[in-house]
C-alpha cells in the first residue's frame, strides 16, 4: 500500500460515506476521505492532509457524477457546508443513514442478533428546521448576518437562501441584517474580540407559527431599538417576542447569556399532536417539530404502555416526551438541568391538563442516585419505574446512568438518540449489565444532513423480545 503525499493528485472512485458525510475512495488501498464527493462519483482531488491511516483530498473536478447525483436546491450548496448531502438524491440518503445506524451498533458496539424498522422518513424534506443561530461577521466590507463556510470560525457567509429554514425565518434574518447595516452596527470579528453584532437567534413554531428574535450584542445598549421592533412587528406579524442578548465572554455562544425582552414574550408556543407547548428562547427543543412527533409516537410504541405504568423521561427538556406519554401511563417523572426548560415543562404539564407529572431538575447523574437512595422526596411509587425513556445530547449516557437506570430495574428502556456513534458503546454496556438490545428504529430528523436519530429498545435479557 503507497501512501499518498501532500499535494498529489489522485482519480479517485467513491465507494462509500463516513460518519461526518465526505465521501470515502481508496487510493492503492488507503483510505482517503472527500468533503463534498458522493458514492459512484469518479473525481479529481488533491491530497491536502495526510495521517497515519488515512488522507483527505480537495476535490478539484467530478471526471463522472454518480448516478444518485441530484442538482442541489441552494446557490449555497458547495460553500455553506449546512446541508452537505443535498446532492445525494434523498432514497440513497436514507439507506446509508440507515446502514450507518447499523454500523455502529455492530462495528462500535459490537452488538448482533436485534430487529432494524425500516427508517420514518419526511414527505417533503424541506424547511424543516424550527431554530437557527445565525453568526454575524464582515464579509467583504459589510455586515452579513449568515452562516460559517466550513472550518471557519472566523468568517461568515453572506447569506440569500436557505431551504432548511421556514420563510419567515429567513426574511427575519433579511430585515435584522437591513436593520443593523442601517444603524451602523459593528459586526464582531472574533479574532480581535472587538465589534458589536454577535449572533441571531430565530425560532419558528411549525404548528403554530409563532416567531421569537434574540439578538446577541457585544456589552452595550441597542441602537435605536424601538425601530428594530417596530420594523419585525411591521414586516413580521408572526413575531411574538423580541429579545436582546448580551455576551461579554469570548466563547462564540448565543444560548445561555443574559437577555432583555424589548417587546413581547420571551417564549412560543409549538403544537405536537395534541399537546400545546411552551419553548422558552434558549431551551432544548427538537429542532423538527414535524418528525418530533414522529420520534415521539416510535418512542411511545416501543415504550408499549399499560395505562398502568410509572415512566422516567430521562434529560427531560421542556416536558415533552414525558407529557407525550403521561395519558397513557400512571405516572411520569422528568429529569432535566436546565432550570428555565424545568419550568417549562411544569408550566406544559398545566397547560395540557396533565396532573401525573413531576418534573426534577439537576443533573441526571446526580438526581438518578438521589432517587434510588431515596434522598428525594418523592411519591414511592416514581422511585420504580416501568419503562425509562432516554433522549441524551450528543455524547450519549454517562456509565454511572446507565448502572443506576439498569439498577432501578425498568421492563424496558427506550433510548431515543441523535449519534449512533454513542448510543453504539450504551447500547454495549446495557447489554453487558443484562438489558439486550431488540430493536432500533433510524428516524431522519435532518435531511440533507448526514445526521441520523434513532429510537433503540433494550429489555432484560431473561424477558421475551418484543413481536415475538
Ligand atoms: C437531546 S435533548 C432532549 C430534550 C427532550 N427530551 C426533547 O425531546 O425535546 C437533551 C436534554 O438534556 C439536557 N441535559 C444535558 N445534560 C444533562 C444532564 N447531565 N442532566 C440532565 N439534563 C441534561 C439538555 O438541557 C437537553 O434539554
Amino acid at each position: 500500500m503507497t501512501k499518498p503525499r501532500h499535494g498529489d493528485t489522485l482519480d479517485l472512485t467513491v465507494t462509500g460515506l463516513a460518519f461526518g458525510g465526505q465521501g470515502i475512495a481508496r487510493a492503492d488501498d488507503f483510505v482517503v476521505f472527500l468533503a463534498g464527493a458522493v458514492p459512484g462519483d469518479e473525481v479529481r482531488a488533491t491530497v491536502n492532509k495526510v495521517k497515519k491511516r488515512y488522507a483527505e483530498a480537495r476535490v478539484e473536478q467530478i471526471i463522472r457524477p454518480s448516478v444518485d447525483r441530484v442538482s442541489a436546491h441552494c446557490s449555497h450548496y458547495g460553500t455553506c457546508g449546512g446541508c452537505r448531502w443535498q446532492s445525494l438524491d434523498y432514497e440513497v440518503q436514507l439507506r446509508y443513514k440507515e446502514q450507518q445506524v447499523v454500523d455502529s451498533l455492530e462495528r462500535l458496539g459490537g452488538l448482533e442478533g436485534f430487529e432494524v424498522s425500516e427508517i420514518k422518513t419526511m414527505d417533503h424534506p424541506w424547511r424543516y428546521r424550527n431554530k437557527v443561530e445565525f453568526s454575524i461577521g464582515n464579509a467583504e466590507g459589510r455586515l452579513v448576518v449568515g452562516f460559517h463556510p466550513p472550518g471557519r470560525w472566523d468568517a461568515v457567509l453572506p447569506q440569500t437562501e436557505c431551504h432548511l429554514l421556514p420563510l419567515t425565518t429567513e426574511g427575519v434574518r433579511a430585515t435584522v441584517e437591513e436593520w443593523l447595516r442601517r444603524v451602523g452596527a459593528e459586526p464582531w470579528d472574533p479574532r480581535n474580540h472587538e465589534g458589536y453584532a454577535r449572533h441571531l437567534t430565530i425560532r419558528e413554531a411549525q404548528g403554530t407559527g409563532e416567531v421569537l428574535v434574540n439578538l446577541v450584542t457585544a456589552p452595550g445598549a441597542l441602537p435605536e431599538p424601538t425601530g428594530l421592533v417596530d420594523t419585525l412587528r411591521a414586516r413580521h406579524p408572526e413575531v411574538v417576542g423580541i429579545m436582546h442578548a448580551t455576551n461579554a465572554g469570548e466563547a462564540e455562544v448565543a444560548t445561555g447569556v443574559p437577555f432583555q425582552t424589548l417587546w413581547g414574550r420571551p417564549h412560543l408556543y409549538e403544537t405536537l399532536g395534541d399537546l400545546r407547548l411552551k419553548v422558552s428562547i434558549d431551551a432544548f427543543f427538537q429542532t423538527n417539530t414535524r418528525m418530533a412527533y414522529v420520534l415521539y409516537e416510535t418512542a411511545a410504541q416501543e415504550a408499549a404502555l399499560s395505562g398502568d405504568d410509572i415512566v422516567w423521561d430521562l434529560y427531560s427538556g421542556i416536558g415533552s416526551i414525558a407529557l407525550y406519554l403521561a395519558r397513557r401511563a400512571r405516572a411520569v417523572l422528568g429529569i432535566e438541568v436546565v432550570p428555565a426548560a424545568v419550568r417549562d415543562a411544569v408550566e406544559n404539564a398545566v397547560e395540557n391538563g396533565v396532573t401525573s407529572a413531576t418534573f426534577l431538575e439537576g443533573n441526571v447523574r446526580v438526581v438518578l442516585k438521589e432517587v434510588l437512595e431515596g434522598r428525594r422526596s418523592l411519591p414511592l411509587e416514581l422511585a420504580h419505574p416501568d419503562v425509562v425513556v432516554v433522549d441524551p445530547p450528543r455524547g450519549g449516557l454517562a456509565h454511572k446512568v446507565i448502572h443506576r437506570i439498569v439498577a432501578a430495574g425498568p421492563r424496558r428502556v427506550v433510548y431515543v438518540s441523535c449519534n449512533p456513534t454513542t448510543l453504539a458503546p450504551d447500547a454495549a454496556l446495557f447489554h453487558e449489565l443484562g438489558y439486550r438490545l431488540t430493536r432500533v428504529t433510524p428516524v431522519d430528523m435532518f435531511p440533507h444532513t448526514p445526521h441520523i436519530e434513532a429510537v433503540a429498545l433494550l429489555e432484560p435479557a431473561t424477558q421475551q423480545p418484543a413481536g415475538e
